[in-house]
């Protein structure tokens, strides 16, 4: 099922007086298993999966498993999972992709250059997304407008030009995130360990650190590199050019 520009620009304009729980069951009611929440486990997707689950526990929930993770990422999954009895959808990396990379670039290839790095994100997740989205008609994510600059104008609800022009759901974008650790709390959701530690922004283990008081909170990810290149792809629209 896809929708057309007319009606996701009309459902933009709706959505916006509307609740994160109200756009999250317009999409299962309209989607059911055929939308899918994109997880890392950090604070914001773990709210979105309370109220997934709360409003339909067979919900569609995927992970990108770059093989890099810390054990605490690992921790929280397996958390949400016994919380909640859903099943994660788990997708790794091409086995054969990542040989080749690491046999001629080496494990850490991704301090090398902006370009090693950005290779490595493509096979280790924007791959592994392609495949994850190849069957679905849309995908949710805990995206939010005030985490970069490159995601100020994020919509609860696009077309992702990237995926075949399915359907691109952030129904947190308006979210603080003090809004997303309230919900949190309130409802006892179980999240990443590493957000005690200093991480706002959890990636992969060898790409993440924690932050000092008054940093950006995405100032712990790839902090080797300038702030203009910190997206890894998952996000990337051709369309926007961001
Ligand atoms: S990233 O592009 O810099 O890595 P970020 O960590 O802010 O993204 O997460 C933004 C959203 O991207 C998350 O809310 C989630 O929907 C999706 N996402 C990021 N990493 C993953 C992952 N490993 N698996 C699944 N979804 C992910
Ligand atoms: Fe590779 Fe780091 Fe990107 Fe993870 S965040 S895929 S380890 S470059």
């Amino acid at each position: 099922m896809r929708l057309t520009a007319a009606q996701v620009d009309q459902l933009a304009m709706e959505f916006e007086s509307k609740s994160a729980h109200e756009v999250l069951k317009w999409a299962l009611d309209t989607f059911g298993p055929r939308i899918g929440l994109a997880s890392s486990f950090g604070a914001e997707d773990v709210a979105v999966i309370d109220m997934m689950a709360k409003i339909d526990k067979n919900s569609n929930v995927f992970t990108l498993d770059t093989g890099r993770l810390n054990q605490e990422t690992y921790d929280v999954m397996d958390d949400v999972r016994t919380r909640y009895g859903i099943k994660i959808n788990v997708f790794f990396p091409d086995q054969k992709e990542v040989e080749e990379m690491v046999k001629s670039l080496g494990m850490n290839l991704m301090y090398a250059s902006v370009e090693n790095r950005k290779l490595c994100c493509e096979i280790r997740k924007v791959h592994p997304l392609n495949r994850a989205l190849a069957n679905l008609d849309g995908w949710i994510t805990g995206l939010r407008r005030d985490q970069a600059a490159t995601r100020a104008d994020t919509k609860k609800i696009e077309i992702d030009n990237s995926h075949g022009g399915i359907i691109k759901l952030n129904p947190i974008a308006d979210w603080t995130s003090d809004q997303v650790w309230d919900y949190i709390r309130k409802n006892n959701v179980p999240y990443n360990k590493l957000h005690d530690m200093g991480y706002p922004s959890i990636g992969c283990e060898p790409c993440t650190r924690p932050i000092k008081i008054g940093e950006d909170p995405r100032a712990g990810r790839w902090w080797w590199e300038s702030a203009a290149n910190k997206e890894c792809g998952l996000h990337f629209d051709p369309t926007k050019k961001k």
